[in-house]
């Protein structure tokens, strides 16, 4: 079966795509599968890379990836790929949209705004939310062009900041609990981690990426907390209407799961959190990538 990795995109995640790619493309099982690097930034490079390809294993992540519009070319030409659909792929990378469907599940998830314009900027809104706040891109990843905002007066350099990488941003209340995150594989809950970000404050770009950034270590939780995390994680995986796999990011507070995002495509070098999850339910990489393809033809 030929199986092509399709990687890069043009996104800010580019560079992190192209190592989920790379270690995906090392991991496939070659017994079952022939991989195929598809690196693309273009339609062109896109529309040519996946002619013949029996299946489409996607290593994209954010804006024309992650997003649903890959997802939508790929329905179009009928040819099969891993993971969420069009609707979900692209309802979980609005972020605000997501919290709202979140919510409407009861479901905790922080307050928020979102802000499509920055003639909507409104800081006496935040006052009303609270300091400190998160200032996100709505549709970005890897916490690029993400803030924290602890006083009112760094507001607009972190709205500005976060409009120059999205046409739409969401202001978050800050909320201090332990970071952890949950992947869902065939609608199972494995294993959660829980991160530690060394020297950040919160789990950005250089703690999620950069060698002794951050701790990330499988975490035993209190049985009832760990219920209640499995219930609201695939609570979210069912409300956002995921397929095959997903990672939805929560903060712990006092026991109670909050709800941060859920990510479609999410991170998936053998060392990212997803396959470690996997690996410490006895699910090796190339097995996971296995299970993603095979639950992905049904
Ligand atoms: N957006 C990155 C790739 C993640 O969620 O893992
Ligand atoms: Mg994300």
């Amino acid at each position: 079966m030929r199986v092509g990795v399709i990687m890069g995109g043009v996104s800010s995640e580019y560079e992190v795509s192209m190592n989920t790619g790379r270690e995906m493309l090392k991991a496939l099982d070659p017994a079952k599968y022939i991989g195929i690097p598809v690196p693309i930034t273009s339609r062109k490079e896109l529309l040519e890379g996946v002619a013949g390809l029996d299946f489409a294993l996607l290593a994209l992540h954010g804006t024309y990836g992650e997003d649903g519009t890959v997802q939508g070319a790929l329905e179009t030409l009928g040819i099969p790929y891993s993971g969420s659909g069009v609707l979900s792929s692209s309802l979980c990378m609005d972020k605000g949209l997501a919290k709202t469907v979140i919510r409407s599940k009861s479901i905790p998830t922080p307050d928020w705004l979102c802000w499509d314009s920055i003639n909507e900027y409104d800081p006496e809104a935040v006052d009303r939310l609270g300091y400190p706040v998160m200032v996100k891109p709505n549709s970005g990843g890897s916490s690029i062009g993400m803030t924290k905002v602890n006083h009112p007066q760094e507001l607009r350099g972190a709205v500005e900041k976060a409009f120059a990488a999205d046409c739409s941003v969401l202001i978050e209340r800050y909320t201090t609990g332990q970071e952890i995150t949950c992947s869902i594989l065939g609608g199972e809950m494995l294993p959660v981690i829980g991160i530690q970000s060394l020297g950040a404050d919160w789990f950005d770009y250089s703690a999620k990426y950069e060698q002794g950034g951050a701790k990330e270590q499988i975490i035993q939780l209190p049985a009832e907390v760990e219920e209640r995390v499995r219930t609201a994680a695939l609570a979210c995986y069912r409300a956002l209407k995921c397929a095959v796999y997903a990672r939805v990011d929560m903060l712990l507070v006092d026991g109670i799961p909050y709800v941060l995002e859920v990510n479609t495509l999410p991170g998936m070098t053998a060392t990212s959190l997803l396959p470690q999850s996997a690996k410490a339910a006895g699910i090796s990489f190339t097995r996971l990538l296995d299970e993603i393809i095979t639950g992905s033809m049904r």
